[in-house]
C-alpha cells in the first residue's frame, strides 16, 4: 500500500487541489466521502467537490454539543448547493452510559475523561460512516498545528484501512478565505468573533489575536496533545 501512496503522491504534485480532487473523484466514485466539520476548509472542499460531482458524499458529525451557528451552517450549505449533508449522530447508550458513569461535561476533568467523550461522540460514528468507503477526504492544513507539520496530501490510515486525502495541505490560512470570497462560500459566523477552529462548543473558546489558530480548541491541555484522535499517526 504504502507504493500506492508514494505514486499518488508523486502524481498529484503541483497540483490545484482541484486537479487533485478531479482525479480521486472519478478514481474512487463512490467509495469516497468528504468529512465535514463544516470549517473553512471543509467548506472549501464541499464547494469544490459539488462543482465536480454533486454525487459525492459529505459527512458530518454531530456530537450532539456543537454551537447552534454550526447547525445554522450546515442547512445553510444544504440550501446553497441544493445537498443533504450526511449527519452522523453517536450511540444513545454509548453517550447515556458516559454521562451516567463521568458525567455531562466530563472533558473538563482529564484528558482520558476527554478522549473518551471523544471516541464516543466523534470516532465511533466515524467508523461507522466509513462504511463502504476506500477514500476519506479531510481538511488538515500543515500550518494549522505542530501536529499538522509532517502531514502529506496523500497518506495510508492504517487504523481505518484507508486511503486519506489533504487536497488543501499546502494552502494557508490567507488562500482559504481568498477562495471563500471569490467563491461566495458560506462559513460559520464565529469565524468573525474570533473562532478561527471551530469544533463542540464545550471544548471551544474565542482566541485572543496573535495566538495560535488552535489555541482556543480543549484549550486546558497542551498543545502536543490537542487532537481528539480523528487524526491519529
Ligand atoms: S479536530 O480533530 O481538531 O476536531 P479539526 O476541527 O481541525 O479537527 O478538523 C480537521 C478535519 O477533521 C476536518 O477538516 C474534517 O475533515 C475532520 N473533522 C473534524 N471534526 C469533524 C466532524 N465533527 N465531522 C466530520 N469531520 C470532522
Ligand atoms: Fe466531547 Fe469535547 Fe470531544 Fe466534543 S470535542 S466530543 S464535547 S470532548
Amino acid at each position: 500500500m504504502n507504493q500506492n501512496i508514494e505514486q499518488l503522491n508523486k502524481q498529484s504534485e503541483g497540483k490545484s487541489p482541484e486537479e487533485v480532487l478531479r482525479y480521486f473523484l472519478a478514481e474512487y466514485k463512490g467509495k469516497i466521502a468528504l468529512s465535514s466539520s463544516l470549517s473553512i476548509e471543509d467548506q472549501v472542499l464541499t464547494d469544490l467537490i459539488v462543482k465536480i460531482d454533486k454525487s459525492t458524499r459529505i459527512f458530518t458529525l454531530d456530537t450532539g454539543r456543537l454551537f447552534p451557528e454550526t447547525y445554522s451552517l450546515i442547512e445553510k450549505t444544504n440550501l446553497k448547493y441544493d445537498i443533504h449533508l450526511d449527519v452522523m449522530f453517536p450511540d444513545y447508550k454509548e453517550v447515556e452510559e458516559l454521562v451516567k458513569t463521568e458525567g455531562i461535561n466530563l472533558f473538563y476533568n482529564g484528558i482520558d475523561q476527554r478522549k473518551a467523550c471523544c471516541r464516543v461522540r466523534k470516532l465511533n460514528p466515524l467508523k461507522r460512516a466509513f462504511q463502504g468507503l476506500e477514500v476519506w477526504i479531510c481538511g488538515l492544513r500543515n500550518e494549522q498545528s505542530i501536529t499538522r507539520q509532517g502531514v502529506q496530501l496523500v497518506e495510508w490510515d492504517e487504523g481505518n484501512q484507508l486511503i486519506k486525502l489533504n487536497p488543501l495541505i499546502h494552502f494557508t490560512e490567507e488562500q482559504v478565505w481568498e477562495y471563500i470570497k471569490t467563491n461566495k462560500v458560506p462559513y460559520n459566523k464565529l469565524q468573525d468573533q474570533g473562532f478561527p477552529s471551530i469544533g463542540c462548543q464545550p471544548c471551544t473558546r474565542a482566541i485572543k489575536p496573535g495566538e495560535d489558530i488552535r489555541a482556543g480548541r480543549w484549550w486546558w491541555e497542551n498543545p502536543d496533545q490537542k487532537e481528539c484522535g480523528l487524526h491519529r499517526r
